[in-house]
């Protein structure tokens, strides 16, 4: 038994010239999630659709759940589920014959599907909008309607195209919440893409990011942030404001890079060894001004990814 949900070998689309997906692979260990991330247009959403055996590749394939996406899509389509980027629905339809219509597309057992469809409306917080008309549902509604149609089958792999896209913030953390919950209860494992970066940080064990169909780098975010940043960013905030002899004696220590003023903080730019912070700090102190406030700022994933952006380009050009 492999130890991946997903495997991808030299994964590839074109739309006539332009290639979507450029010979992209990647693993995905079971029981973890993971996050696509990029710009606009580097390939996600067409990654997850061949996953998804939505669309076939022209070149490449992939295992998932152990099933290969060209030769066996029924046994794939069986084991996962998928959440659109704009997950659309029959208006005129109630939320229980929306679940209906799935159940009976994805051969669900006549006699298990009324308890099914209570658990996945349960899972989501839909129990109670049984009899609504999904034409008058919000978009919010939309996607926990969507989540629930993808969990009926009981999938061991779930792809979510932008979860949180458009929801109210109750509604974004509701998701999160429940996307962890699968996760660990379940046993599910996640593929996600989201533009909002701390979300991904606080979902994902792995991110894969992608570049003009390319994937660029594969890792978890505390090994990007290691790889990806050898600064860190410090902050002091001062009883007074900082003294000209403080700031000389601080660029003067090996590994700062820069010293600012700004009211009474002090903005520092140094080099990410945690031996340093002790010695400046004492330099601080050893200059008698009292420090209110110090503070190092993590790299934030956005931070990460704009840098390996900004690399990936350069070295094209
Ligand atoms: N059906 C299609 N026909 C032609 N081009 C397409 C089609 N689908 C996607 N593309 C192109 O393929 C590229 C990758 O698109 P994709 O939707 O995978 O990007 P994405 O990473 O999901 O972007 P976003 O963050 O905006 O959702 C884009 O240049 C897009 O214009
Ligand atoms: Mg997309």
């Amino acid at each position: 038994m492999s130890m991946y949900a997903v495997e991808v070998h030299e994964l590839t689309k074109r739309f006539r010239r332009l290639v979507a997906v450029d010979h992209v692979s990647f693993q995905v260990q079971k029981g973890i999630s993971f996050g696509l991330l990029g710009l606009n247009g580097a390939g996600k959403t067409t990654t997850f659709k061949m996953l998804a055996t939505l669309i076939r590749p022209d070149g490449g394939t992939a295992l998932v759940s152990g099933s290969d996406i060209r030769r066996d899509p029924l046994e794939v389509r069986r084991s996962i589920g998928y959440v659109p980027e704009n997950p659309s629905f029959y208006t005129r339809m109630t939320t229980m014959e929306t679940m209906m219509y799935f159940c009976r597309l994805l051969e669900i057992p006549s006699e298990t599907r009324k308890q099914r469809i209570s658990q996945c409306l349960e899972l989501v917080g839909l129990v109670d909008k049984t009899d609504s008309y999904v034409g008058g549902y919000s978009r919010g509604m939309r996607h926990r309607l969507a989540l629930a149609q993808a969990l009926l089958a009981e999938p061991t792999v779930l792809f979510l195209d932008e979860p949180t896209l458009g929801l109210d913030p109750l509604g974004a953390r509701n998701m999160r919440e429940l996307i962890m919950q699968l996760k660990r209860d379940h046993n599910v494992t996640i593929l996600m893409s989201s533009h909002t970066l701390p979300e991904v940080e606080m979902i994902c064990d792995e991110v894969g990011i992608f570049h003009n169909g390319q994937l660029v780098a594969q890792d978890s975010v505390e090994n990007l942030r290691h790889t990806a940043s050898d600064t860190t960013s410090i902050e002091v905030e001062l009883a007074s404001r900082p003294e000209e002899q403080v700031i000389i004696s601080l660029r003067r220590l090996p590994g700062i890079n820069q010293v600012e003023r700004d009211g009474r903080r002090l903005l520092i730019e140094a080099k990410n060894d945690h031996e340093l912070r002790p010695r400046i700090l004492e330099t601080i102190l050893a200059a008698h001004q009292d420090v209110l406030f110090f503070g190092a700022r993590e790299t934030s994933l956005e931070d990460i990814l704009l840098r390996i952006l900004q690399d990936e380009s350069e070295t094209a050009s």
